[in-house]
């Protein structure tokens, strides 16, 4: 499974590609506006600032909900840089977008998914990736998880290339549990990858292991 960072914060993106485990970043409006990122020419920058760090797939969402608005924001963003993913939401306009990126070989991640219907019609128009949002959908007590299961299981019986990245990840189990659902890709906070790290036996572990070091050799 391959791990993406959900942030526009470039700190948090050197820090996760520090790791060594990162395969590429997600980012969204809310994300960005997180960080201040201000009108068109700033937005373009900052994803070329991240696609610095990150050698891998950087997701950028447009703006518009038109289907011509969608085209043109898509194809400024992809050619910003070879790592560019554009993103468009699991709307009649944007599976229309998503159709017209496959035609010309531009990748696309499909977004706001809450249904297999969603990741269905993402597959058919020739998506990258498709977003189900799981902390979303527990938010409202549905199974965010499941719907991973779901999305992953019709996908493998029909043959659909499309690659489901598990997206709106709160914390470290929910990256355990999309593991074991099959997810292509897991997008998290940077806070949930390094979750993974922690276990109180390894601390003490260590933490015995140096103290007997330092007994012997003072
Ligand atoms: C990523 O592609 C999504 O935009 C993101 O994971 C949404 O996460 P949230 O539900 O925590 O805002």
């Amino acid at each position: 499974m391959k791990f993406f960072v959900d942030t526009a914060n470039l700190d948090q993106i050197r820090e996760a590609h520090a790791m060594g485990v990162l395969d590429g970043v997600t980012t969204n409006p809310s994300l960005m506006a997180r960080e201040n990122i201000r009108g068109e020419e700033a937005c373009r920058r900052h994803y070329v600032e991240i696609c610095r760090i990150v050698q891998g797939d950087v997701s950028a969402e447009v703006i518009s909900t038109d289907f011509e608005g969608m085209v043109r924001e898509g194809e400024a963003l992809e050619a910003l840089d070879p790592h560019i993913v554009v993103k468009l939401p699991c709307t009649a306009e944007g599976i229309r977008a998503v159709r017209h990126f496959a035609e010309r070989g531009i990748r696309t991640n499909c977004t706001l998914v809450f249904s297999v219907g969603q990741a269905l019609l993402a597959a058919k128009a020739g998506a990258t990736y498709v977003s189900p949002f799981v902390g979303r959908l527990d938010d409202i007590s549905e199974d965010g998880v499941e719907l991973v299961a779901h999305i992953v299981r019709v996908y493998r019986t029909y043959g659909f290339r499309t690659q489901v990245l598990a997206a709106s990840i709160r914390h470290t189990r929910h990256i355990i549990q999309c593991l074991d659902a099959g997810a292509d890709v897991a997008t998290c906070p940077l806070s949930a990858i390094k979750g993974l790290l922690r276990h109180p036996l390894t601390e003490s572990g260590l933490a015995q292991f140096l103290a007997d070091h330092a007994r012997v050799n003072g």
